[in-house]
């Protein structure tokens, strides 16, 4: 029986991660900002599961809270806690349909702290525990965005698949693993908090969060570094991986236009 710390663990795809993983018996540590959201999430999965649930109220926007959530995670047996980290998933993020020529670049830095420097530091903080320990997995919620070039969100999960590959490299070796998870579209609350219309995206291209984290967990347990699961995507991306930049940005700029 495992621990698991999952940010955004209240909403899509980081509640789909805590069920999953609550169902093969591990303990949770959720971290969110909405409080009585979490309170209930912990509720429902320690009734339904049986595990363990803690939940930490922190704006990951903030560094302070990051720097407390990053302290949960460097707690070791010896220092006397009962459970200590086994599994990061960093998932907690938010879509930025904002102009990169906007005045107000505030959604754009936010965006920076929530999904780099957050991921970097509890990246790091676990990173160093789970080495020391010899065991552990860190799971950072990337995006197929990343792929392709649709403004600063595209360039900050660009950054997050980056940055995990080079984790997984600086961890070879020592039992931990880093998995950077690309999901596609997936049905959660991301488009309607960013007000992205998603009219137009076509019924096949959707994922269930609960068969996405199936998809990573399988890739974890597999040890890869980049999960994209989906047959869909798998081909979308690979294809997309080949085109010339030129024909990249072109569908890029397609898929952006009328979002700001
Ligand atoms: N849905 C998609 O199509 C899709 C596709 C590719 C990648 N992703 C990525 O998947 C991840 C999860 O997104 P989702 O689709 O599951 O979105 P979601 O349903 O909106 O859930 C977002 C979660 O993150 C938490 N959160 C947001 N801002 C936070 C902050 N500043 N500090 C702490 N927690 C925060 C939210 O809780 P509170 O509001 O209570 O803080 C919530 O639990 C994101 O990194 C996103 O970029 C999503």
């Amino acid at each position: 029986m495992a621990t698991a710390l999952i940010t955004g663990g209240t909403s899509g795809i980081g509640a789909a991660f805590a069920r999953a993983l609550a169902a093969r018996g591990d303990d949770l540590v959720l971290v969110a900002r909405n409080v009585d959201r979490l309170s209930e999430t912990a509720a429902g999965l320690a009734a339904r599961y049986g595990v363990q649930v803690e939940t930490i109220g922190a704006d990951l926007a903030n560094r302070d809270d990051t720097v407390r959530v990053a302290r949960r995670l460097a707690l070791r047996h010896a220092q006397g806690i009962e459970r200590p980290v086994d599994i990061l998933v960093n998932n907690a993020g938010f879509g930025i349909p904002v102009s990169l020529l906007a005045e107000d670049t505030t959604p754009h830095e936010v965006g920076f702290d929530v999904m780099i420097r957050a991921v970097l530091m509890l990246g790091a903080a676990a990173g160093r525990t789970m080495r020391e320990r010899g065991s552990g997995s860190i799971v950072n919620v990337s995006s197929t965005a990343g792929f392709v070039t649709m403004g600063n969100y595209s360039a900050i999960k660009a950054w997050v698949t980056s940055y995990t590959e080079g984790l997984a490299n600086e961890l070879a070796g020592t039992g931990v693993t880093a998995t950077a998870l690309c999901p596609g579209w997936v049905r959660t609350e991301f488009h309607q908090r960013a007000e992205i219309g998603v009219s137009k995206i076509p019924d096949f291209l959707w994922l269930d969060p609960d068969d996405l984290v199936a998809g990573c967990l399988a890739d974890v347990a597999g040890g890869r570094v980049i999960s994209i699961p989906s047959r869909r995507y798998q081909l979308l991306i690979g294809a997309a991986r080949h085109l010339p930049r030129p024909a990249l940005r072109a569908i890029s700029r397609r898929l952006s236009s009328g979002r700001h």
